[in-house]
Order: structure tokens, then sequence, then C-alpha cells
């Protein structure tokens, strides 16, 4: 694999509710690429924000905690970093930016100065001018029309497209080494989406950032990312090179991903395969694997927590199946 500017180890997040504490996330472990794009996906509620959430640490207070693992950025382990370096890193080396900019945004300042005030916190040797002029020139990377004049505008002025342009820039601001993206053009229409996506590729390019893109849609993945990690219900399934996972998916739950999208040259109306079966809940995990009870080649093994296989170099997996079902694609 390439180098790796962020590792995420064994990674366990949980939160405190009514009935006792969840573990969201128990034993996530990742890399993200320098410079590239890598891919989170997998369904609804299987810890991808709050993934994006605990390396920000931004994790609802009081009822969010990191518990164990290690989150491995510049020599550092922001798992449990000061709260005051903390501070310093997000905004800075590593900024996120959300699916609704409407309420990131602040509604009553204008969005000039929710740029400045990035400038103000992480490079205090700028004088006004230059924070403005930094600012303005920002809004122009991020393709704003007129930038002097959106700078004194206020978020509702601004189109919802135009809105989510300038939580990039404000993201950016700072030449970040990683931006976290979740979900950020689910709620724009398809060809804002397109633009965003653009956007982001074209300013990857200019600065060498990398991305962590956070979706459900597998064709934004195929479209966006490097690199891809799959999770399912709060754990790392599979970690590959975006080809390597469409052509080989070799956790049995990817496979069913995959297998679910419709492709190009299916009969019209064929109906697609689901995935038989329901998340376990997280208050009643099973030990082990998480989707041996959805899995058709689930052992006795299987009781075990899986460990992670490197099948290439660009290639991991945890699943102790991984052989059995290579096997059956080969012979299908
Ligand atoms: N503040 C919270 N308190 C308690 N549980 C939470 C909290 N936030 C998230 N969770 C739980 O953590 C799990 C993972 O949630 P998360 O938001 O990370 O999912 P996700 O993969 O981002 O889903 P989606 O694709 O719907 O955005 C879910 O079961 C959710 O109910
Ligand atoms: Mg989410």
């Amino acid at each position: 694999m390439t180098d790796t500017i962020l590792s995420v180890r064994n990674l366990c997040t949980e939160f405190t509710v009514e009935s006792g504490t969840v573990r969201v996330l128990d034993g996530v472990s990742f890399d993200v690429p320098k410079g590239k794009t890598l891919g989170i996906v997998g369904e609804s509620g299987c810890g991808k924000s709050v993934t994006a959430a605990s390396i920000m640490r931004l994790l609802p207070q009081p009822h969010g905690k990191i518990v164990s693992g290690e989150i491995l950025y510049d020599g550092k382990n922001l798992a449990t970093l000061s709260k005051e370096d903390m501070y310093k890193v997000r905004g800075d080396k590593i900024s996120m930016i959300f699916q609704e900019p409407m309420t990131a945004l602040n509604p009553v300042h204008t969005v000039g100065r929710q740029i400045c005030e990035v400038y103000e916190l992480h490079r205090p040797d700028y004088d006004k001018d230059k924070r403005k002029q930094k600012a303005i020139r920002m809004l122009e990377k991020v393709g704003i029309p007129e930038p002097a004049k959106r700078f004194d505008e206020y978020p509702h002025q601004l189109s919802g497209g135009m809105r989510q342009r300038v939580m990039i820039a404000i993201a950016l601001a700072c030449e970040p080494d990683i931006l976290i993206a979740d979900e950020p053009t689910t709620a724009l229409d398809v060809t804002i989406q397109a633009q965003i996506l653009d956007l982001m590729k074209k300013l990857q390019d200019d600065n060498g950032m990398s991305i962590i893109f956070i979706t459900h849609d597998l064709g934004v993945v195929a479209e966006m990312c490097d690199e891809v990690v799959v999770m399912y219900a709060g754990r790392a399934a599979e970690q590959a090179d975006v080809f390597k996972l469409f052509e080989n998916p070799s956790h049995p739950y990817t496979h069913g991903l995959l297998s679910s999208i419709p492709k190009l040259d299916s009969q019209p109306r064929t109906q697609l395969p689901t995935i038989p079966g329901s998340v376990p809940s997280l208050l009643n995990m099973p030990s082990g694997c998480r989707f041996q009870n959805r899995c058709d080649f689930a052992t006795d093994q299987c009781q075990q927590t899986p460990e992670q296989t490197l099948i290439a170099s660009d290639h991991k997996v945890f699943c102790w199946q991984w052989q059995t079902l290579n096997q059956k694609r080969a012979e299908a």
C-alpha cells in the first residue's frame, strides 16, 4: 500500500444511553493513504459518522467516549491527545465537511467572517487584511463567483451548492493534510453533486491532501476513491484498492453489497439480490464475527472475532472464510 497519513488501530468508542453503555465501534482498524481518497462505506448505523467524530474528537459530550485503541497521526495518538493539542490539529491539519451545510455554518455570521475565524485561530500572525485577502482567495478557489461580494453575505443568501462550497473553503482554509467528508453531497441535486465532487478532486490535486470520504453510494466510491474500507456493525470488514474491491470482494458482506448494485446488462425489472437478515442490535451483538447470522459461509470458527488477513499488499480482509468465498466465486 502507499504511504499512510493516519492509522486507526482497534478503535473502540462507546455511548452511554438510558439502558447502559453501547459499544458503537468495536475494534475498527484502517489506514488512510497519503494524498489519496479513502472511502468508508457500509449500511446506515454501522458507525461511519462515529468513526469520523472519533478521529475529530467531536463525539457528543458527555455520552460519547473513545475507550481504547489508537488514532495515529504525525507521531501522535489523537485518541488521547489533550483538548488543547486537539484544538491545534482540528481545522488546521484535519478538517471536516458535513452533509448539511446549513447546520454547520453559523447563520448569523457572514461567510467571510467564518473563514477569517479559522485564520484567527490557526494563523495568529495574519493581520485583518491578510485574513480577508486569504478568505476571498479561498472563496475564489472553491469556485464562488464574485468572491469579494460573497465575502459579506450570510449563508441564507447562498444556494445549497454554494453553501457546500463555503464549507469546503472553511475546511481547506489552512490546507489540511486530511479532509473528512461525511456524505458531503447527499443533500444536493445530481448536477451540483457532480460539480462538488469534481471540485474536491481538483483541490486534492492542487494541495495533495488525503480525503476520507464517507458515503452510502457505491457509484460515488467508484468515481472518487482510491481505496475503500467497508464497515459492518462497528468494525472494518475489508479494506482494499478500489479496483480490487470491486473485482475481488473477499468479505461476504462486501460481496453482498456489490451484488445488490444493478448492472447495465441486467434484464430490466430483475430483482436485485439483497442480503438476507438484518444487522444485530448493538445491545445484543453475537460474540465473534458480527456478520455470521447473515453469512452463507459461517462456520464454528466464526464464533471468534476475525483477525486481519493480508490477501495482497493493498487488500486486507477481516473474515475467516474469505478463501471459501473466493473459491465459490471462481467456480461460479
Ligand atoms: N449520540 C449518540 N448516542 C447513542 N448512540 C449513538 C449516538 N450517535 C450514534 N449512535 C449510534 O451509533 C451507531 C452508529 O451511528 P453512525 O451515525 O456512526 O452511523 P452511520 O454509519 O454514520 O449511519 P448513516 O449512514 O445513517 O449516517 C448507531 O447505532 C447509532 O444509533
Ligand atoms: Mg452517518
